[in-house]
């Protein structure tokens, strides 16, 4: 037997590497990707040659989770509990497809991952591999083995020859995690959700007051639903991201401190920084505005809340999410033009959009200056009246 382990050459992975090499008397084959967590991905190359493993993965998923997860997300204006923009957990279903594509290719029976057993991302990862493979062999160490500390873990490392120096990779004390779209922060002081971080924590933003005291002006291009350039610029969805998390950091955008409900069943508190994903969220639906029709409009904010629950909880394989995927692209046909921002000092101020094939917006029947017959104000007599009709019924009877 042989199991692909999504491995990030940090600590914690390279402990499980050996753990499961040691327990299960399996091969491992390592699967290490690069989507814009912001660190090296070949130094694992090294790490898991150490460790003995013959098939190494490491690849470059930058683009590929921007287009083909992030941006459909974004489609829907997808938020949790109205403030979580899903970085982590979007991530999760491109990890455990390519595991489950690696697995077929290694003729592994098993696959493997780092999340503990009170997280949401064990419940991502394995619903993916379930959906993906039904007969994959799961292991999750964090559920099985006995090291329950930091202590008893960097004491297997030291037992078994795993540098411990690699404890300390990231510098920060906090839990993390890291792609294109966010990093997220839990656990040490923020355990309390009475206390406010502190400001060092942060890595991608300056505070709002910190940020420039000059707005700066930024043109955003949507094609079918998806932003397409910045300034004229043509860009790849990574690219764009990229770009955008540069500028919302500078400004002081997409810092979030955040009770949220785990699908587990606990309340946690974490932090996340998300520039690019504020800015594009404000943007999209701006676009929104001019070319989507009102009840289309409405209708994808009422699904929106049920489409976020699946992402957050682990469903992007499944069939409902697929189905709504559909009708949300559909929806997104028009969705093109432009919208003009102003970052300023945490803030994202939509100043101006315009779509030349598809906007909706009619200047001739919406003015306030004479509309020469465009539309007819008496018309709006009979349309309140019948409306009004139930109301003034139930007055009647003093209902
Ligand atoms: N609470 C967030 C979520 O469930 C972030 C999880 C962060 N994961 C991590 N392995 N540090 O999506
Ligand atoms: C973990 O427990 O592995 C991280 C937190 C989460 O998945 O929600």
């Amino acid at each position: 037997n042989k199991a692909v382990l999504a491995f990030s050459g940090g600590l914690d992975t390279s402990v499980i590497l050996k753990w499961l090499q040691d327990s299960y008397q399996c091969e491992v084959v390592t699967f290490t990707a690069d989507i814009g967590q912001g660190e090296e991905v070949e130094p694992a190359r090294a790490k898991a040659k150490q460790l003995g493993v013959k098939e190494i993965y490491i690849e470059d998923l930058r683009e590929e989770f921007v287009r083909d997860f992030v941006f459909p997300m974004f489609r829907a204006n997808t938020v949790y509990e109205g403030e979580y923009l899903l970085g982590t957990s979007i991530a999760r279903p491109l990890i455990a497809k390519r595991q489950i594509e690696i697995a077929k290719e290694t003729g592994a029976d098993a696959v493997s991952h780092g999340a503990t057993g009170k997280g949401n991302d064990q419940v991502r990862f394995e619903l993916g591999y379930y959906a993906l493979q039904p007969d994959i062999h799961v292991i999750a160490p964090w559920r099985e083995w006995n090291l329950t500390s930091r202590e008893k873990l960097l004491h297997y490392a030291e037992q078994h020859g795993i540098p411990v120096e690699m404890k300390k990779k990231s510098g920060s004390p906090y839990s993390m995690d890291a792609n294109l779209l966010h990093i997220s922060y839990e656990g040490r002081v923020l355990e309390n959700p009475a206390t406010e971080p502190e400001e060092s924590m942060w890595r991608w933003s300056v505070s709002p007051e910190k940020a420039p005291d000059a707005p700066e002006y930024l043109d955003m291009e949507f094609k079918r639903g998806d932003a397409v350039a910045l300034n004229g610029v043509k860009l790849s969805p990574a690219g764009l991201l990229e770009t955008l998390n540069v500028l919302g950091g500078k400004h002081g955008i997409g810092r979030l401190d955040l009770v949220e409900n785990r699908y587990v069943g606990m309340k946690s508190r974490g932090c996340y920084e998300t520039p690019g994903g504020v800015i594009l969220l404000r943007a999209h639906r701006a676009i929104e505005s001019i070319t989507l029709d009102r009840e289309v409009a409405h209708l994808k904010d009422d699904l929106m809340p049920r489409y976020a629950a699946l992402i957050y909880n682990g469903y992007w394989w499944s069939p409902e999410r697929k189905m709504m995927q559909q009708m949300i692209d559909a929806s997104q046909e028009k969705v093109n033009g432009w919208v003009r921002l102003k970052l300023y000092k945490g803030n994202v101020i939509v100043v101006g959009r315009d779509s030349p094939a598809d906007s909706l917006f009619d200047s001739t029947i919406a003015t306030f200056e004479d509309d020469a017959g465009a539309y007819d104000q008496g018309d709006a007599a009979g349309f309140i009246k019948l409306n009004a009709l139930r109301l003034r019924i139930a007055a009647k009877r003093k209902y």
